[in-house]
């Protein structure tokens, strides 16, 4: 860890801030005990009964104003210095820094999940550029986590329905560990992150790579996450087996349960496997996979599955991927794959909270029918609710709202990817009444 106590670098301006206060109050503290107990010790031997020594009477000492003065004015002024400092160091860690890069961060049993301002999230591994500060925005999806950054001496929790900020000073390059502070569940121990800070040059070539339109197609994120989440410690792909099923060939099989029964490895069996791996026991095989509700969103299992999926001879996600990558026309199966993707996203981001997808009326406008159908706006006039005003109205939905309904929709515009608008456009057209 950074240190300010060692050589070199601290990592951040709050290391050094915090470290200082810290150093000042251990240093004051320590001269004050080794005044008081060098007084005891040495009165106590000075004023020891000697050997052979008259006894003689304690003065009676009633009390001495001087000296309750000093003794009451020192250790004030002392823990005054103490606060005033604190609060000075406090202060500067609260102020809002100017520029700051907005990034919201999410904490989920078990598992921080970092949204940037252009669309793009990631778990569990928080990267801005050296020399930028950073404003984080945090919160937590189901109990209270604390984010903590030791390297930088900061931390604050992250409350369930409820936003915490925190400013970061990343000045160092470098990785550093983040960690849940709270106990928060089986997997605390576990919940942990990385701040990963890179130079501007190396941050700014990372972030073209990253956006590049070449990214990965679900198959691909899913086996990045299957490495991720530990899924292949236990299941091996083929050959020998490890403690689970192997996953070549899983998808599509008849597999056989504890209990006796049978079931056909499909989409909801391997979700349900992957959210309650207790549900369905394949024979043979210990019930020891921990559930990953809640630490994986819908959008990752959708991922996962996609990749078991391809793993067992280029199914039909694989197929539609595929095509989409190589530019051809979207075909059924590639319509089907962003449907179903934009059913999840609109999940995730929350979308089926206020506007129902079955006529009944939520907060919004249910989402049954609305596509291709004339709205009457708060403004006065019609629209109809094709492409392009489905496409503003999650952007920037204030611009046409929708008669009889609150102005209360959040903004989207950079919260989601073009391909992500996309697909949740693609899944409202499906919801004809
Ligand atoms: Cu999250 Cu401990």
């Amino acid at each position: 860890m950074a240190n300010a106590y060692a050589l070199g670098e601290a990592a951040s301006r709050t290391t050094v801030q915090v470290d200082a206060l810290f150093l000042f109050i251990t240093l004051v503290s320590l001269f004050f005990f080794l005044l008081v107990e060098g007084l005891l010790i040495y009165f106590a031997i000075k004023y020891r009964r000697k050997k052979g020594a008259e006894p003689a009477a304690t003065p009676d000492i009633r009390g001495n104003l001087l000296l309750e003065s000093i003794w009451i004015v020192i250790p004030s002024l002392v823990v005054a210095a103490f606060f005033y400092y604190g609060y000075r160091v406090f202060r500067d860690i609260r102020t809002p820094s100017p520029g700051a890069t907005d990034i919201h961060a999410v904490g989920r049993q078990w598992l921080f999940e970092f949204r940037y301002p252009d669309g793009r999230s990631s778990i569990n591994e928080l990267r801005v550029p050296a020399g930028r500060p950073v404003k984080l925005i945090l919160t937590s999806d189901d109990v209270i986590h604390s984010f903590f950054v030791p390297d930088y001496r900061l931390k604050q929790d992250m409350v369930p329905g409820r936003y915490t900020t925190l400013y970061l000073h990343p000045d160092k390059a470098g990785t550093y560990p983040i960690l849940c502070a709270e106990y928060c569940g089986v997997s605390h121990s576990t919940m942990r992150a990385e701040l990963i800070v890179m130079e501007p040059d190396a941050y700014a070539a990372w972030r073209e790579k990253k956006e590049a339109p070449a990214g990965l197609s679900l198959a691909e994120r899913g086996k990045a996450l299957a490495e991720k989440s530990g899924c292949l410690g236990c299941h091996a792909l083929e050959g020998k087996e490890k403690f689970g099923p192997n996953f070549g060939k899983v998808f599509g099989r008849k597999v056989l349960l504890a209990d006796g029964t049978s079931v056909t490895a499909d989409e909801e069996y391997l979700r349900e496997s992957i959210l309650d791996p207790k549900a369905k026991v394949v024979k043979g095989y210990p019930a020891t996979m921990p559930t990953f509700k809640g630490s994986l969103s819908p959008e990752d299992v959708g991922a996962i599955i996609a990749y078991l999926t391809s793993l067992s001879g280029g199914g039909r996600e694989e197929k539609g991927e595929k095509e989409k990558r190589e530019g051809a026309p979207a075909n059924k199966d590639g319509e089907a794959e962003a449907v179903r993707k934009g059913k999840t996203l609109a999940e995730t981001y929350g979308c089926l909270g206020c506007h129902s997808a079955d006529g009944s009326v939520r907060v919004g406008p249910s989402f049954q029918g609305l596509f291709g159908r004339q709205v009457e706006l708060e403004s006065g006039g019609k629209a109809t609710a094709d492409e392009a005003y489905l496409r503003e109205s999650i952007n920037q939905p204030r611009a046409k709202v929708v008669k009889g309904f609150p102005n209360v929709m959040p903004e989207f515009k950079g919260k989601i990817s073009e391909e992500d608008l996309s697909a949740v456009i693609a899944y409202l057209k499906t919801l004809k009444r």
